[in-house]
Formats: structure tokens, sequence, C-alpha cells
């Protein structure tokens, strides 16, 4: 006999309102990501800002609502200045997180004219490793404030008339890390990034800040840091940034299809402690999640990588070729950030293109899409409205590391202004399809406009340069509502997006 998962879809199941920054990305400045990933000046689709256009079609198509930049490691070196004004005056400097040259070629207003024509907004991280409130203040006045003073006369200078008023800013990136340049203690780092935002709020008081949580559930300091770090920063920052990557230390592939499991302990442990510090405060403002740093990462790596040589530029780091399990692992963790809609109000994929990316490229050659790119442009397209509970009754099974597992997991975005359903649902079973069995009577005037389906009988196939569509998904599925009642077959590690309208539309 079939499993089968009953869910309930129903409109007052409302997790929260989506902030659509939770589809957002980043790019760092390391290995190939900027430098032959979104920059490629002499590419045959560069324009003439050297932005390489088949990357930039990609991206548009993804509709991602913010770009994390410069960092990541990489900021906790770096001088914001080296990287703006004339690009044959910048300093090439030993870029120390990842030992490798930095040729300054791209920068801050680089930057932000790629966000332009990728249609994406910034959010600017500042060094607070080697770096502080100096810099933080002096970076602020470049990009916020309008004129009459050094840096924004400076930028004036630059040929950028207007302020570009970013409003998202990051104090930091991972400072629990040790292997942060500037690593600090919770205490060091709460006091540092408190005087930082004082002084950058009174640079520019419409800013929101994110302040750095931890790096991972793993780390020795967790949870501690960031009740720590929340004492002393609570009233000057709105958002602490969580950032993991999952599946290297799973010991097989049922743990790995459960990492999700994970990222949702991790998150919940988060909101707990921002809520006990709120109440400590005795504050009436709520701290939310900027989960600015996660991904899937090297399930497949049979053997390790490459060694990197020292003082390269631009040399190819961590370029995982992402499965299909891959993507439904992924799927997975979008689906926990969106059951997280409440408090997880922006969230960062990383990074966009070759590290680890959704996107790769050749240089001087073609860029494909890998198998995560595909749960990512669903979940940014269709993922807009609120967030609905499906109440899940699925199938378990053990996993050593994160006991009872549900086979099936799902959330529901509702999207009043369209009047449209649309349900992400992935299968973790390696041997079975399931039949979702939906309770769906509050919409029983709506009908099933699409059911795509991400798997393939191979679960270690990806995609290629020379094969980059062998993995895509198709709109095959066999779902349908009728009287009330949704029935759907989720294929063995599948991503499902099924999408319902209102008959009559
Ligand atoms: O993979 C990117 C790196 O991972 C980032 O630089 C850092 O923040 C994280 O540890």
């Amino acid at each position: 006999m079939s499993k089968t998962a009953k869910i309930t879809l129903h409109p007052e199941l409302e997790i929260g309102e989506i902030d659509v920054r939770v589809y957002g990305s980043f790019v760092e400045h390391l290995g190939r990501c900027i430098y032959e990933g979104i920059y490629e000046p002499g590419h045959p689709t560069a324009d003439s800002e050297g932005f390489r256009g088949d990357v930039l079609e990609l991206v548009r198509k993804l509709q991602v609502p913010i770009v994390r930049f410069p960092g990541g490691n990489f900021v906790s070196a770096y001088n914001w200045e080296d990287g703006v004004g004339p690009v044959e005056k910048r300093p090439r400097r030993l870029e120390i997180a990842w030992r490798a040259i930095e040729t300054n070629q791209f920068g801050l207003n680089e930057f932000m004219s790629w966000c332009a024509k990728a249609g994406t907004q910034p959010m600017y991280t500042v060094n607070l490793g080697t770096r502080g409130i100096d810099a933080a203040r002096n970076v602020i006045e470049y990009c916020n404030h309008p004129e009459g003073a050094y840096w924004s006369d400076l930028r004036k200078s630059h040929g950028v008339a207007e302020p570009y008023k970013i409003k998202t800013w990051c104090l930091g990136n991972e400072m629990d890390g040790p292997w942060q340049m500037g690593h600090k203690t919770a205490t060091e780092y709460g006091r540092l990034a408190n005087e930082t935002a004082k002084v950058m709020r009174q640079v520019d008081p419409d800013i929101e800040l994110v302040v750095c949580g931890s790096s991972n559930s793993r780390m020795d300091t967790y949870p501690e840091w960031n009740a720590t770090v929340l004492d002393n920063t609570y009233e000057h920052v709105d958002f602490i940034s969580i950032h993991d990557y999952y599946g290297r230390y799973a010991k097989n592939i049922e743990t790995f299809l459960a990492q999700s499991v994970d990222m949702d302990r991790y998150i919940k442990t988060i909101i707990a402690t921002c809520d006990y510090v709120k109440a400590k405060k005795r504050s009436r403002k709520t701290v939310n999640i900027s989960f600015d740093e996660w991904n899937v990462i090297f399930h497949y790596r049979k053997s390790r990588p490459p060694q990197i040589e020292p003082w390269g530029i631009a040399q190819a780091r961590s370029e995982a070729m992402y499965s299909v399990v891959d993507a439904v692992v992924f799927g997975s963790l979008i689906i926990t950030l969106l059951k997280h809609a409440d408090r997880v109000k922006m969230a960062c994929q990383a990074l966009l293109v070759n590290v680890i990316g959704l996107i790769v490229t050749q240089p001087g050659g073609a860029c494909w899409r890998q198998t995560i790119y595909y749960p990512f442009l669903h979940a940014s397209v269709y993922g807009r409205g609120r967030a609905l509970s499906l109440n899940i009754k699925s199938p378990t099974y053990e996993d050593d590391e994160f006991g009872t597992v549900p086979f099936v997991d799902g959330v529901a975005v509702a999207n009043e202004e369209e009047e449209t359903i649309t349900i992400f649902a992935i299968n973790r079973s390696l041997e079975d399809d399931i039949i979702l069995d939906g309770n769906a009577t509050d919409y029983s005037d709506y009908f099933v406009c699409e059911h795509s389906i991400l798997a393939n009988d191979d679960i270690s196939a990806g995609n290629t340069a020379a094969n980059p569509d062998n993995v895509i998904p198709k709109s095959n599925g066999n779902a349908h509502l009728e009287g009330g009642k949704l029935i759907a077959t989720l294929p063995k590690v599948s991503w499902n997006v099924i999408r319902l309208g209102k008959k009559g539309q």
C-alpha cells in the first residue's frame, strides 16, 4: 500500500507574512564568485562595465531582492577605500582571509551598479575585524550622505552624484569564528558592534542593522554568544545574523536528507534567545533573524579539493557540482525558512555564482544553472505572500542523528492579491513515492494550475557545461483538486511545487 502524508490547507493556519528578502543571496570576493563570476571584462557577453550579461540574465530571472557584499570572511581584513576611485589607481593587496591577491578592480561602486542592473538591493557589511567604528562611519557617509563633507564629496568626485541610501548594513561577519581576522569574544564584539551601530545611526538614522550571531550551531560558544551579543546591542540592532552550511558532516544519505531538522532547531533556539533578551531588557522591540549565509555543501565530494597555492588571483575554490538530492535538501532548507516566516525576515543563499553557487561560469565561456537554482527560483517567484502551515502528518523514518524524521515536509504560500496558493513540498524517501492527501475544503473553488517536480532516477545527477539541462524541473506532476480534496504523488527524493489558482480567473 502506498504511503500517505496528510495535510490541511487552511487560510487561518498562518505563520506570517513573508518578507521577500528571505530570497536574498550573497557575493563575496572569494574564488571565482566576483571575478569570472559576475564580473569579467572581455567576456563575449560583458557590458561596458565588465558585468557578464549571461549571468545577469540568470540572476534577474531569480528576482533576488537583496544581495550581501563584500564578505564573508573577506570583509574582516578589507579596506573599502581600496575599491573606489579610478580603477587604474587602485592597489593590489594581499587578501588575508583567503590568502589571495585582491586586485580591487571590482569595488563598492561596481557592486552598486551591478545591483541596479540585477534588479536587487544591497546588504553591505562593514569590517569589524581589522577595522572598526571609524571605517564604518566613513563608508556610510560615502554611501548615504548627500554631500558637503569629505567622504560624500569623494563619492561625488567618483561620478556618483546621489547617495545610494543603502538601507541594510551588517556589523561585521562571523565574529564568533576563530578563523575570522580580528576574531573577538562575545563581549568584546558586542561592545564594538553597539558603539559602531550608534555612530552609523548618527550618520543615517534610517538604516537597519544586523549584528553577528553564531556561525553555526556547532560552535563551542553557541548559543551563549547570541545572548551576550544581544545583551550588549539589543536596542541598537534590528536583526541577528546566523549562518550555516548543511551536509558536510552527514554520515549517510538519510542523515543528509534530514539536515533541515538541524536548521529548524537552530532557528527556534535563536528566536528563543532574542525573546529572552527582549524580556530581560523589558523591551518592546523584537529582533528578527537574518539567516544571511546558508546552503547545502559538498555532499558528493569524494576527494579533497585541489590544493590552492596562496596569493593567486580568483582561483577556483569550493566549486561544488550539485545533484538532485542536493536540490531536495536545499528545498527543505527553503521550506524551513518559510516555516519561520514570522521571525526569519532576511536570508542569503551563499554564494550566488561559482563558489557553491546557484550558477556556474566558464571563463570566456558558458554559464549554466545548478540543480539548486530551481528550488530557489520557484520559491522566489511563487513564494510571495503569507506563509501557511500545512499541519503535515507524514510517515517517518528513524535517523541516528536527528531521531524521528518525517519523509514529507512542506509549506504553503497564499498570495491574496493574485488569488493563488503555492505548496512547496519535498519527499525524503529513497524508496517510495508518497501520496499527499490534502484537506482543502476552504479552497474548493481553486484548481491545480501546475505541479512541477524536480527528481531523477539518478539522484546524483547534476548539470554540466556539456549537459546544462540534464536536471530541470518538469511540469509532469499529477496533483488534482476536486471537492476540496487535494491529491498529489510526491516521487521519491523530489522537490515539488503545486500551484493553485482560483477558478474563473
Ligand atoms: O563560504 C563563504 C564563507 O563561509 C564566508 O566567507 C564566511 O562568512 C563563511 O564562513
